[in-house]
């Protein structure tokens, strides 16, 4: 790299000299370096010589480029270049065999045909943001305009795909025995990720050694690596991806999108550092959505609460070349006791840009059908709903036919019916009334899923007495610094203020994606053995060097415990701070290093059924005079196996509630359907939870240790939250209001079906 360009690894220093392992709620130790301003995120990387490049998208659904007039904007003040697909140069192709992931595979300005609102046509390269945002606006583009459908019924002519399949769940539905049958439609609308934090990527190329180094927005750094060397033609080794910091990601930055090809080509071509930021209305089309969802739900019951059969039969939209699958029947196969169940599920084509992952994935959209269902199912059987899913409770995961390794939904349940008061609950509609407002109780059951991918991660303990884990992991801003840090602090006994994290870079150790709750599990073996390791070497120095205090005792009777190397028959404090053993045999560090498989390749991984779960509890409040209506207290338990950081912990539960509040009452993007245009692109008309929407809110970890993923015994808490948060919203407006809503999100008009003898 040129030798202008520094970058620094990020350091943590100032935190709490406590002591601080697993289960401590200590605050984030990268807080300071935030409120202070000293965090780098990808957009306040600048070099000198940096240049703006600002995007052209398209303005049809569907076409071509008949021709592309860049001769004024080439002309414009401070425009250096005009990029379209006859000047960009090649990208190539991912190779999806090498196991590397992007949800858009086709590279942007391929070629002339468009096949979504927003794609890439064109792009400006200048000196400033306001000179390329100035000369993007007056690129001229024709375009021939083809038919287009980016409506929100979907049908497939095509045969779903079966996810999964158990008995004979027709002949069940129709059996005598089935008392009660319910056969819904629930839909969910798309969605798109706002996180605060813009995508963006600054892109830096060294001609001399045809290297990039890419400040990017990832949740996966390593991925992203491999994605960009393949589709840049460059060898991995010669790609390097910085992400200290995300202002959160959601799931819309875990696999690359154009704009980072588009930097990083741009720098290559110029041999100029280049920094492209996306808008907010792009956001919008450019890097992913929550895709909407129809599904139809079949149930049948004995009168006395018992599933005799489940059907879920889901449909999601998909771009015209790209395909993300919706798996909405993820948490439905082991939730509830069937002995007859089938899931199917297909794509149907839009021309709406491509869709990703956005916050519990498959499983949230899912769950809002199928615990929507349920609660529906109770209403018909007179049961309570807490009841009915308590009557349903599996004793094993019937669909891998497996124990499950740690479930304590019956407990999730029963806890947060007792926080919440739910035996106070008067089951008729719109009973129960306080202050002129009538009030809603509803409730819902959750999963997610609890997997570890693969992870290496090293770890040094040094001579001046800190150690410095290392991992290509990166921070989304939920709190990895802090809970790797804590892990360290476990294993080795140090506070975590001699306790150093390095990760967000991918010249450290592969670490695993910052994706499906599954980033903190994957790391636990991994850091857990370089730390043992490193602790082993310092232990051998201690029994064999000449200056050691400890020479000639044999390594296992000594021990390395409180940071300090002691013999294992007497106490810490009889022995010496391990820093102390490395300057006396004068090493400035050993390194021990970990690497850890995915869960998947565990012995007997498929003979146990590992799963987070969690009961939602949700009080609404309706004024019908004003049809104002409003979520006034949430109590959420949740079984995530071990909780590392209790307050870090509440903070991913409480948002991820919040966010699935937005998914009942207010998110959905509108598509125009004159161009395909998402019209409400913006944080005005995109409209989200405030603190004035939020809750109270009353978290409950059951913190029991799930040692089949992990030895720590923590399975991940980041999606978990939202998962049934909106089933259980719905379910609260129908006890106000007697409205059942099938189609999220919840509006004021469906409310206003309220049948009058519910008023306050
Ligand atoms: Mo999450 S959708 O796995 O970032």
């Amino acid at each position: 790299m040129p030798d202008t360009i520094v970058t620094t690894i990020p350091i943590q220093s100032q935190t709490p000299a406590i002591q601080t392992g697993v289960g401590a709620a200590v605050s984030r130790i990268d807080g300071p370096l935030k409120v202070t301003g000293r965090a780098r995120y990808t957009s306040d990387h600048r070099f000198p010589g940096m240049l703006i490049g600002v995007p052209v998208c398209a303005t049809v659904a569907s076409g071509a480029i008949r021709g592309i007039d860049t001769s004024v904007a080439a002309a414009m003040p401070g425009v250096r270049i005009v990029y379209t697909h006859d000047n960009i140069g090649k990208f190539f192709h991912i190779n999806a065999a090498s196991g590397v992931k992007t949800d858009e595979r086709r590279p942007p300005l391929e070629d002339n045909t468009v096949r979504y609102y927003g794609q890439y046509v064109a792009l400006v390269v200048a000196d400033t943001f306001e000179q390329a945002t100035a000369a993007a606006a007056a690129v001229k583009v024709d375009y021939r305009r083809d038919p287009h459908d980016v409506s929100k019924l979907l049908a497939t002519s095509d045969q779903p795909k079966t996810d999964t399949e158990r008995g004979n769940p027709d002949q069940a539905f129709a059996s005598a025995a089935a008392a009660v049958r319910l056969d819904e439609t629930y839909t969910t609308p798309v969605e798109t990720h706002n996180p605060i934090e813009l995508h963006a990527s600054v892109a830096l190329y060294d001609g001399a050694t045809q290297s990039f180094t890419l400040y990017e927005t990832s949740q996966a750094i390593v991925n992203h690596r491999g994605v960009m060397s393949q589709m840049l033609g460059v060898p991995p080794e010669n790609m390097r991806i910085v992400t200290e910091y995300l202002g959160s990601g959601f799931g819309g930055k875990l696999w690359p999108w154009g704009h980072s090809l588009l930097a990083a080509q741009a720098a290559r071509n110029l041999r100029r550092p280049i920094k492209l930021v996306i808008s907010r209305d792009m956001m919008f089309h450019n890097v992913g959505h929550r895709t909407n969802t129809q599904q139809r739900i079949r149930l049948a019951a004995t009168s006395g609460g018992k599933l005799l059969s489940l059907q879920q039969d889901y449909l999601f939209h998909v771009a015209q070349e790209e395909a993300s699958v919706e798996h909405c029947g993820e948490s439905t196969a082991y939730l509830y006791g069937t002995d007859n169940m089938r899931i199917t599920g297909a794509p149907v084509k839009r021309h709406i840009a491509p869709n990703t992952s956005m916050r519990g994935p498959g499983a949230v959209p899912g769950l809002f059908a199928t615990e929507s269902a349920m609660d529906e199912l109770a209403v018909r059987l007179n049961i309570d709903p807490v009841q009915l899913r308590l009557l349903n409770e599996p004793a094993t995961d019937q669909s891998i036919r497996a124990p499950f390794s740690s479930r304590h939904l019956r407990e999730a349940l029963l806890t947060g019916a007792e926080r919440f008061g739910w035996a106070r609950r008067n089951p008729q509609v719109g009973s129960m009334q306080q202050d002129g407002e009538i009030l809603g109780w509803g409730m819902a059951a959750c999963s997610w899923i609890a997997k570890r991918l693969g992870a290496e991660a090293s770890v040094t303990l040094g001579s001046d007495g800190t150690a410095r884990i290392y991992s290509a992991v990166q921070d989304i801003g939920t709190g990895t610094y802090t809970v790797v840090s804590q892990m360290v602090a476990e294993l080795t006994g140090m506070p975590m203020a001699k306790i150093i994290v390095a990760i967000g870079d991918t010249r450290l150790p592969p670490g695993p994606m910052s994706g499906g709750s599954m980033a903190t599990a994957s790391m636990v073996p991994a850091v857990a053995q370089a730390a043992r390791t490193a602790m082993t070497q310092v232990l051998s120095l201690a029994s064999e060097h000449e200056r050691s205090p400890f020479r000639g005792v044999k390594t296992d009777a000594l021990a390395f415990t409180q940071g300090r190397v002691h013999r294992r028959d007497q106490s810490p404090q009889s022995g010496v701070p391990f820093a102390d053993i490395l300057a006396a045999a004068q090493v400035s560090g050993v390194d021990g290093k970990g690497k850890s498989g995915p869960s998947s390749e565990d012995p007997g991984a498929k003979t146990i059924s590992i799963h987070s779960y969690g009961a939602h509890f949700v009080e609404v409040r309706w004024q019908p005079d004003i049809a104002r209506l409003r979520v006034s207290r949430v109590v959420t338990v949740i079984d995530a196996g071990r909780i590392i950081n209790p307050r870090t912990g509440r903070n991913q539960i409480e948002g991820a509630v919040v966010m699935g509040i937005g998914m009942a009452l207010f998110e959905q993007t509108h598509y125009d359907p004159r161009n395909g245009k998402p019209v409400n692109n913006n944080l005005a008309d995109y409209v989200m939870v405030t603190n004035a929407d939020s809750p109270e809110m009353d978290v409950v970890f059951l913190d029991y240790p799930d040692k089949a993923l992990d030895e720590i015994g923590a399975r991940g808490i980041g999606e978990i939250g939202i998962a049934g948060i909106a089933p259980a919203v719905t379910a609260a407006v129908y006890h106000a209001t007697g409205v059942r809503v099938r189609d999220l999100p919840v509006d004021i008009e469906d409310l206003l079906q309220a049948p009058y003898r519910y008023r306050a």
